[in-house]
């Protein structure tokens, strides 16, 4: 696990990162209601896109509000490898200066993504592009996700792959001298894979276009555009997009602002409405509705979570959002919802806990193939600590009884994100929840534990 500590401005490479490798375990017991105002930090998927695509703009490109995790961090040195100058210039304040579409240098190592499956998956798209060969790694976590998904189209578009059994990592791609564009329909809604063709489209002459059933998170299209490229995005029908994008346009350096992250936003406000009597406000959450689902769910569920100060930057808009604690009732969450909040089933899965009555997610096969096996781990957090829950397929149900018995150890199987639901959940429980590891959650959320703790939580 590397942390970036509070370091001084200039070139990423001087930036100053502590290593351990020792699990950090945690227990999570019930306080006094939350309270307090909060910003978390930058949204994830924004702060890879801006620096990958900082990376390939001629001139400046200058970030506020970066996610300094892990994933990110990882995805920084990538680009520095890659040839561009990368350089931290103030607390979450970045710049990058690009190469240009199709410049990137031969790295001379291999490129290592930690955990990040986003990271990994969006710099391949953007090396295939290039006529260079890199190698592609990752933690153990990673080495075990699928990469054909992202390879099948790359290759189509001309690069080359020699990866292990199943196009695991560690892969090495060599990105086309001559990329072609294509027409790509998703085979499921992954945001990483329309991203992927779509920065590998940049590189090729004439017109890309990708399409997909249900739509996925349109950061990166957003964020084209706000780069200076051609591409648009049209609605076909009630569910479903066409993204069309002009190669080879000349992006320009721009400035982007991260705004919060909804998905880590989400533990926060899953532990307000649970821990009675709490009343929390979180600033500049990113209020995107294709990464909104949760929000939309736990309104279902009758939370009260109330949004001001609505605005935008660069096609992103964001919203203050106050929430109260509030009694939840168990809902149904339709399949389709799943790419708007594929990332919060587990926390969703904790607020089902505490509802009264049975909460229904449907169609969730992708949670399979995230940093672990998403579905049967949020089944084995919640019955560990004594909540009656199924997986039916590729449903999960969970019988809410209105509060939970807790006492458990969770396993966390490096997963961020099933170290905080699990933490949340013991914010409410009758026995303290422990964690056999917390060290995954600098990857997206390094100051978690301090933030909850200011707010009330009772983590020790
Ligand atoms: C992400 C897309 C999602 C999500 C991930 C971030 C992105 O993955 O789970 O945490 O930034 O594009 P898929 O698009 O593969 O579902």
């Amino acid at each position: 696990m590397w942390y970036l500590r509070a370091s001084p401005p200039g070139l990423f490479k001087d930036t100053i990162l502590t290593h351990s490798d020792q699990p950090r375990p945690l227990q999570s017991r019930a306080s006094g209601p939350l309270t307090g105002k909060v910003r978390v930090p930058g949204d994830k998927s924004i702060s890879h896109r801006a620096l990958i695509l900082g990376a390939l703009a001629v001139g400046e490109t200058r970030i506020s509000g970066l996610l300094e995790g892990e994933d990110v961090l990882n995805t920084a040195k990538s680009m520095q490898a890659l040839g561009a100058r990368v350089q931290r210039t103030g607390d979450f304040a970045w710049t990058v200066n690009g190469v240009g579409v199709g410049g990137f240098a031969q790295p001379k190592a291999p490129l290592d993504f930690g955990n990040s499956g986003t990271g990994c998956r969006l710099v391949m798209g953007a090396v295939a592009g290039c006529p260079i060969s890199a190698v592609f790694d990752g933690d153990a976590s990673l080495r075990s996700r699928p990469m054909r998904r992202i390879l099948d189209p790359l290759e189509k578009m001309g690069a080359r792959v020699t990866a292990g059994e199943g196009g695991r990592l560690p892969l090495t791609l060599q990105g086309a001298r001559d990329p072609l564009p294509i027409t790509y329909q998703t085979p499921v809604a992954s945001a990483q894979i329309k991203s992927a063709v779509l920065l590998a489209g940049l590189a090729a002459p004439g017109t890309t276009t990708v399409v997909e059933t249900e739509a996925s998170r349109d950061h990166t299209e957003l964020m084209l555009r706000h780069f200076g490229a051609d591409i648009t995005s049209v609605q076909e029908g009630r569910h479903g997009r066409r993204i069309t994008l002009v190669g080879q346009p000349e992006l320009h350096g721009a400035n982007v602002a991260v705004p919060a992250d909804p998905s880590s936003a989400a533990f926060p406000i899953v532990a307000a409405l649970i821990v009675e009597g709490s009343d929390v406000v979180l600033s500049d959450v990113m209020t995107n509705p294709l990464r909104t689902g949760l929000f939309t769910t736990l309104r279902e569920m009758g939370a009260s979570i109330e949004e001001s100060e609505v605005r935008g930057d660069a096609g992103e808009p964001m919203a203050r959002l106050r929430v109260r604690a509030s009694k939840l009732r168990g809902v149904e969450v339709p399949p389709e919802r799943a790419p708007s909040m594929i990332d919060e089933y587990l926390v969703l899965a904790v607020a089902a806990s505490f509802a009264e009555g049975t909460t229904i997610m449907r169609g969730l096969q992708e949670l399979r193939v995230k940093e672990s096996d998403r579905l049967e781990a949020t089944a084995a957090m919640l019955r560990v600590n004594g909540v009656t829950v199924e997986v039916s397929g590729d449903d999960l149900i969970v019988e809410g009884r209105g509060h939970v018995p807790g006492g458990g150890t969770v396993a966390t199987h490096m997963d961020h994100r099933i170290a905080m639901s699990a933490l949340v959940m013991g914010c409410a429980s009758d026995q303290p929840v422990s964690v056999d590891d917390t060290a995954f959650i600098a990857t997206s959320f390094p100051d978690f534990i301090p933030m909850m703790r200011s707010l009330g939580a009772d983590f020790s």
